[in-house]
């Protein structure tokens, strides 16, 4: 049998990872800034995380829920700890797209209403309902279509305020930074107007912070970097098992939860919640969330110093750096002579990255020798 050929991929076979390294079948070394779409979040097989899920298969690796799991009940006390939200409630899936359909169908339950805002430039999955959400019309199949879901542009709270005023809107849905979109990071005022707005009608909004939570950016979720925002749910997976399969939503006190409204054969099993925890207590431990502000910081600021790249965003290590030339080139030169694995992003001139929380200063930097080497020589290809 064959593979369904969907994925471009990179040449590369690794077999073997620690912390940001890789290594692929012949040997070679590698620097992952990357981490599979922004996944590694402790570092590629840190000792104390693959010791937490060897001693959790060693006991019970699965049972459904239908059992008492009191490690799912641990980690949402620490998550609760951790995250800045004690008060709201966890209901655990497998992954990114299985958590913000969770928190669609949540939001439309509580309001009785089928409405969705997203925005330009959003992506929140590929299953019915979050990639009827995701600005990419190529991803979006017929069953998937629906006319009341809305896709309004990037910044634009009037039309926001028109849309929900005619009517049916349960919910408006907004990544913390955007990650696909390119690192596209809102605006206080755009955050906070979105918030009021759902305060004002009674609608639901939905953090996706599934790209950009667990402290990549420097903060639990990224959208605590604007003051005093308190979503109604919020929307998780990627750094929060570190190649684990585990998603979640956090689900603010105002939602009543009655058995079966929300559901799952996997979700919240005794693996993943120990592959869970084992990040929790690593961020914790290690101090990543302050490592992952510090150095992000220090890298942008000389990455804004770098000839041939016109703008740098993001926070933490959720950075996106726009060239005066198509990425493509330099990220393929960055892997083939330098043995740099970076992202690619909507745009073609951005490259993304997001490297494990626990990366070091020398890695970052020589990153930056081997941009700065070849944004001098490369050819500007607009
Ligand atoms: C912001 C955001 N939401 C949702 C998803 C979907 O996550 P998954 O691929 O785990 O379904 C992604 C994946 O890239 C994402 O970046």
């Amino acid at each position: 049998m064959k593979l369904f050929d969907v994925y471009p991929l990179i040449p590369v076979t690794p077999v073997k990872a620690e912390g940001a390294k890789l290594w692929d079948d012949q040997g070679q070394e590698y620097l992952d800034l990357y981490g599979g779409h922004a996944v590694i979040s402790v570092g590629h097989s840190h000792p104390h995380y693959v010791k937490r899920v060897q001693d959790q298969l060693n006991q019970i690796g699965f049972y459904s829920n239908s059992v008492q799991i009191p490690i799912q009940q641990s980690y949402a006390q620490k998550l609760g700890e951790l995250s800045g939200y004690p008060d709201y409630s966890l209901f655990l899936c497998n992954s990114g797209a299985e958590a913000n359909e969770n928190a669609i169908k949540l939001a439309s339950f509580a309001t009785v209403k089928s409405g969705f805002i997203a925005f330009s430039g959003g992506f929140h999955g590929r299953t019915s309902a979050a990639v009827a959400l995701t600005d990419n019309s190529k991803i979006i199949a017929p069953c998937n279509a629906r006319e009341d879901f809305q896709i309004l542009p990037w910044g634009d709270l009037q039309a926001v305020e028109l849309r929900v005023k005619e009517g049916n809107i349960a919910g408006i849905i907004i990544e913390g930074i955007q990650g696909v979109g390119g690192i596209q990071v809102p605006s206080p005022e755009f955050l906070t107007g979105l918030a009021n707005i759902a305060k004002d009608f009674d609608v639901k909004l939905i953090l996706d912070e599934v790209q950009s939570g667990f402290g990549r950016t420097g903060k639990f979720f990224a959208h605590q970097w604007v003051k005093d925002i308190k979503p109604d749910i919020i929307s998780m997976a990627k750094g929060m098992g570190n190649g684990f399969p585990i998603g979640g939503i956090l689900i603010s006190p105002a939602f009543e939860a009655s058995y079966g409204l929300l559901g799952t054969t996997f979700g919240g099993n005794h693996l993943a919640c120990a592959a869970g925890m084992g990040v929790l207590e690593v961020i914790e431990q290690e101090n990543l969330i302050q490592n992952s502000a510090d150095l992000g910081a220090k890298v942008m600021e000389e990455l804004k110093r770098i000839p041939g790249i016109i703008d740098v965003r993001g926070h933490g290590l959720m950075i996106g750096i726009d060239l005066d030339r198509d990425a493509g080139p330099v990220r393929s030169e960055l892997v083939k002579k330098y043995h740099i694995f970076t992202g690619s992003a909507a745009s073609k001139n951005t490259i993304r990255l997001l490297p494990p929380l626990n990366i070091e200063w020398n890695q970052l930097n020589s990153f930056i020798i081997a941009l700065k080497e070849i944004l001098a020589t490369s050819p500007i290809l607009k």
